[in-house]
């Protein structure tokens, strides 16, 4: 364990661009909930009744008030050492981008600055017939509001099942992808895609794949380096052992 974190520093060491690809369960050490986990979100909800545009034309204040749920918790929780430390180990590279899969904006929270959301935000609106944002408030809680424009219904910023991912954001973590070095696949369980494509992309480009996660996922066969901790422990160890590299002095 101890070495696979040394090797993951090591490569860290002497990369210059680097991709942090992050799931839900970055952030299950700040109380959100991550999906596939046992008593995970699709234990108790089924993804086709809230999570797709259906579900919302069907019954749009039931999926409204279970994303303005989801939203309180997300407001109260705060980022963890996990986003903490890939905030901290921006400065030592030429880019570092994280590419997140996750709608609770945390990592922006915690201080980094180049964050792409590949799955939108669970924290901006948008009408879902006319596609304008909506930016009044207060928000309903139980009731999704009418856009004032066109009369439709405002829907959280999330993409749902069966929709196109944001498509620049999903061009600029391609072209990230594409020239990292180094991936971390950290906290996801790499079974949604597109999004998952992404490892097996950097993978494809000869990048050095690292997962940081307690448990198996589908992305562990791509990986070069398993480090089974959770992400508020392993990433800050990651972190202090980067910069002890970094201290020495180099020939
Ligand atoms: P999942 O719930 O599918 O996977 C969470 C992963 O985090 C699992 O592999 C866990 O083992 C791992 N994990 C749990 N606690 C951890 C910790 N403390 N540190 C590190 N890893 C930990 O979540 P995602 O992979 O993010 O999409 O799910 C992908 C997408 O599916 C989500 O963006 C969402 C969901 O349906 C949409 O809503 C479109």
């Amino acid at each position: 364990m101890g070495e696979a974190l040394e090797r993951a520093a090591q490569v860290l060491d002497r990369a210059r661009r680097v991709v942090a690809f992050t799931g839900a369960g970055i952030s299950a050490e700040s109380g959100i909930p991550t999906f596939r986990d046992p008593g995970g979100l699709w234990a108790h909800f089924r993804p086709e009744e809230v999570a797709t545009a259906e579900a919302f034309e069907r019954d749009p204040d039931r999926v409204w008030a279970w994303y303005q749920q989801r939203r309180r918790v997300i407001e109260a929780a705060q980022p963890n050492p996990g986003h903490y430390a890939l905030a901290a180990m921006e400065p030592y590279f030429e880019e570092f981008t994280v590419v997140t899969q996750n709608v609770d904006r945390l990592h922006h929270r915690a201080g980094s600055h180049h964050v792409i959301e590949l799955h939108g935000t669970l924290l901006e609106y948008h009408c879902h017939r006319c596609g304008r944002p909506y930016t009044e408030e207060p928000l309903p809680a139980e009731t999704a509001p009418y856009c004032p424009v066109c009369g439709g219904r405002i829907r959280p910023s999330v993409v749902w099942f069966g929709e196109l991912l944001p498509a620049a954001a999903f061009a600029a973590a391609e072209q990230a992808v594409d020239r990292c070095e180094v991936l971390l696949s950290i906290g996801t369980s790499g079974e949604v895609y597109p999004a998952a494509g992404l490892v097996w992309r950097a993978k494809a480009m000869g990048a050095t794949v690292v997962e940081i996660n307690p448990a198996p996922s589908e992305l562990s066969t791509a990986a070069d380096i398993l480090i089974r901790q959770k992400a508020g422990s392993a990433l800050p160890e990651l972190v202090r052992r980067l910069q002890q590299y970094r201290q020495q002095a180099r020939p």
